[in-house]
């Protein structure tokens, strides 16, 4: 007997509305590289949160391939301890309800006798799930294992579609480690997929407050009149995290936090907030207004790249009285270390909309909270009718990310009493108070449309490359001017040089 897990049971009453009216199609997911984290942490997990709400398609199951000797039963005790430890509330019965559609599958990446013997494990998943013929391929393995895995799948036929199945894959990041390395991907990719088959994952973009900027943008009629340089001051992009590099040092020491952030997130947010409303939601639809903005940004001559950026890296410090490491003391990190742990960079949005415009953005590890916003800075009022007391700050639009999500928007108004003095107060719109409950993770939203085949959220080919083109010439500039990395105390807002970036009496926020 088939056994399927029917979206209809669901219990939550919320169902219907989150899945918009879409339902995907059966299908069974594989993960390459199952056993690693991001599988335990991130997307089975998150696979439990959609089950819980009825959003799983029908027919599913999910088969993890990677090279070590696990069993179902390993397999699903692991994922079941994931479940329990990172899941949202109640998806631990989710998964005890449809363990059984979760199989291990053992073989090395480059095994042609592997691809074959998953070729027939999944026509039995069909059988056994009906998952019918639709698969969903992840790439969750270090980068170095995609171009095997992507010839692979190719030769053995498994990227084919016929008869309306789909073959879609998912790649995460990073994607590429500059421009040449990410097109040489990119065409590899396209030997056995189509662009449409393929979804490459940036979760920034399935966060539900990133994706609110273009519904606060393009649903509203009073905020996009003044989104442009003849009332925006300037655009700050923070993402500040305070940990340190913890156990990915090896990781981080060959990315940095201009490949690690800056490529992928950062930019993804930016190129939200400075978009032209594209002509429809579709996913091509947003992502040519997408990628227009990056293309409107120009590659930094070299000479330029020591003005306009600012790289530093973590020293020994302090977070609520307990001593942190310094970078070059972390685990995997050579002593003489010179990557940067902190970034900032003024970007100008070359065309009408934005010309003069400033954009800045920086990211940082070991920094004192973690915080994710977008503060949209206008300009003073042409003339100050009010004098006196502490000068005016200008008004600021702060979409705040995470955590805290909302959006505030601070302003000046008068002081109660005789004296005309003026005072900065905030309006404030809360997520969690607006609409309650608990907040889906970026990854469910992302694994739903994949499932769906529905790539807004994802990064087209050509926003990739153009990212990685302003970030090679950074590195580039980086790397000819020899200078080593700023330091930053751990627990403190980045290297002084970093105000430097910011002319005219502009300031870094301090979240
Ligand atoms: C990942 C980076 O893409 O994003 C990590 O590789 C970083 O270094 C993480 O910590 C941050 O994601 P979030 O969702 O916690 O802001």
């Amino acid at each position: 007997m088939a056994t399927t897990h029917d979206a209809a049971t669901s219990t939550n009453p919320l169902g219907d509305e989150l899945r918009g009216g879409r339902t995907a199609k059966p299908c069974a997911l594989v993960i390459f590289g199952a056993t690693g984290d991001l599988t335990k942490r991130k997307l089975v997990p998150s696979l439990m949160g959609l089950a819980k709400d009825g959003l799983l398609p029908s027919g599913f199951a999910v088969t993890g391939f990677a090279r070590r000797d696990w069993s179902d039963q390993k397999f699903r005790a692991e994922l079941a301890e994931g479940v329990a430890q990172f899941g949202r509330s109640d998806t631990e019965a989710a998964f005890a309800a449809m363990a059984d559609a979760f199989t291990f599958h053992q073989s090395d990446f480059g095994d042609a006798a592997g691809y074959e013997s998953l070729k027939q494990k999944l026509a039995q998943i069909d059988r056994q799930h009906g998952t019918a013929g639709n698969r969903l391929f992840y790439l969750a393995t270090p980068p170095s294992a995609y171009s095997t895995i992507l010839e692979r799948l190719a030769a053995h036929g498994l990227s084919r579609e016929e008869n309306g199945r789909f073959a879609r894959i998912i790649v995460e990041k990073p994607f590429g480690r500059d421009l040449a390395t990410a097109v040489a991907l990119n065409d590899q990719v396209r030997q056995g997929f189509h662009e449409r088959q393929v979804f490459r994952i940036d979760h920034y973009l399935g966060k539900e407050t990133v994706q609110n900027i273009l519904a606060l943008r393009f649903a509203n009629g009073i905020f996009e009149p003044l989104w442009n340089e003849k009332f925006v001051d300037h655009v700050q992009i923070t993402v500040a995290e305070s940990i340190g590099v913890g156990s990915r040092g090896g990781y981080f020491e060959e990315s940095g936090i201009i490949r690690d952030m800056i490529q992928n997130h950062l930019m993804q947010v930016l190129t939200l907030v400075a978009m032209e409303p594209p002509a429809t939601l579709s996913a091509d639809g947003v992502r040519d207004e997408k990628v227009k903005v990056l293309k409107a940004i120009r590659s930094f001559a070299p000479a330029d790249v020591d003005r306009c950026t600012v790289r530093a890296q973590y020293t020994r410090g302090s977070f609520g009285g307990e001593d942190v490491k310094g970078y070059r003391e972390e685990e995997g990190v050579p002593a003489n270390s010179t990557t940067e742990t902190f970034a900032a960079a003024r970007l100008h949005v070359e065309n009408w909309r934005w010309a003069g415009t400033p954009f800045y953005l920086r990211s940082g590890k070991r920094l004192p909270r973690r915080v994710t916003e977008v503060a949209i800075q206008f300009k003073q009022p042409p003339h100050l009718l009010f004098q006196g007391g502490r000068p005016l700050q200008p008004n600021v639009l702060l979409l705040r990310i995470q955590p805290d999500e909302g959006v505030a928007l601070r302003f000046g108004a008068k002081v109660p009493g005789p004296d005309v003095r003026i005072r900065d107060v905030r309006m404030d719109f809360r997520y969690g108070a607006a609409f309650g409950g608990e907040t889906a993770d970026a990854y469910e939203r992302l694994l739903l449309d994949a499932m769906l085949g529905d790539g807004t959220l994802f990064a087209r080919r050509d926003e990739v490359e153009e990212a990685w083109r302003i970030v090679d010439s950074i590195v580039a500039g980086w790397q000819q001017s020899k200078h080593r990395p700023a330091e930053y105390v751990a627990g403190t807002w980045g290297p002084d040089a970093a105000d430097k970036l910011l002319s005219g009496g502009r300031q870094w926020r301090k979240p």
